[in-house]
Parts: structure tokens; sequence; C-alpha cells
């Protein structure tokens, strides 16, 4: 799989260990940012990495906030992209399985090293059921774009 990932000043310590065990799996990740701990705006680096993942048709993302909150709130601003604030495993999977999230979120401040491997494992391993959440998904884009659902 090919990721883009980027942070805030918040997510940034853990962006080095998320990209060495996402590599190590044999996917490609590539680092949108930010490349030093200075504060930033999560919103900025939420549309960078969301508008690659619409332009890079396949890709995925990986967003890291202190709490992953702002960071998912933010992508999912834009069009075409589903991003799924997670807190292990079980969300993760389900987000791809179900919602066929194209970005995984997460807070640095709420998840320690174990969760965020786990996580990582069952987005990577996990393949969209479509089926009767295929629709359902098809209504999401309706809602980017103010219809009537
Ligand atoms: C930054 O302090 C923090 O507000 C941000 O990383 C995020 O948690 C917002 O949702």
């Amino acid at each position: 799989m090919k990721f883009y990932i980027a942070t805030d000043h918040a997510g940034f310590v853990i962006k080095d260990f998320v990209k060495d065990y996402v590599t190590s799996k044999g996917h490609e990740i590539i680092d949108l940012g930010p490349h030093t701990d200075e504060r930033v705006d999560y919103p900025d680096y939420a549309k960078k990495c969301a508008g690659m993942v619409v332009e890079d048709k396949g890709s995925f993302g990986i967003l890291i906030c202190g709490t992953g909150i702002g960071i998912s709130i933010a992508a999912n601003k834009v069009a075409g992209i589903r991003a799924a604030l997670c807190h292990d495993a079980y969300t993760a999977a389900m987000t791809r399985a179900h919602n066929d999230a194209n970005i995984l979120c997460f807070g640095e401040r709420v998840v320690g090293k174990g969760v965020i491997e786990s996580m990582i494992d069952a987005f990577c391993e996990t393949e969209f059921e479509g089926g009767r959440h295929a629709g359902r998904v098809e209504k999401i884009e309706g809602c980017a774009f103010g219809a009537d659902i």
C-alpha cells in the first residue's frame, strides 16, 4: 500500500516511529511534514495529505495530531476523503471494512506504540466489504456536496 503521512507539532514526535513501522511492513510512505517540531496548524497538514490521497488514486493517508480530532475533522472537509479517528485495532479494521476509510487518524497524546502498530496492521489487512456498505459510502459523498439525502 502507498501512504502519505502528515502531523501537526503534537503528532510530530511519533511520526518517525510510524514511518519506520509502515516501511517495515513492506508499504511505501511519503512524509508531507512538518519536518521540525515548530508549532503548526493541523488543518494545513490535513489538507495537504487529503489532497494527495484524492489525487493519487488508491493511496491512503495517516494523520496525527494531539488527539486526532482536529486533524480528522479538517481532512473530512475534502471531498473523497473518509478520515477515521481510531483508538484501537477494532475501530481501525471496522473503518476499512464498513466505511472504506482512506485516512487513518489518531492522537499521539492518546495511544501508545503497541496500539499504533495494531491499528496500522488492522487498517492494512482489512478490505472494504462493499455490499450494503457501498451505498452508505456513496451517501457520504452526497453529504460532502450538500445533497439531499
Ligand atoms: C494542539 O495543541 C492540539 O490542539 C492539536 O494537536 C489537536 O489535538 C487538535 O484537535
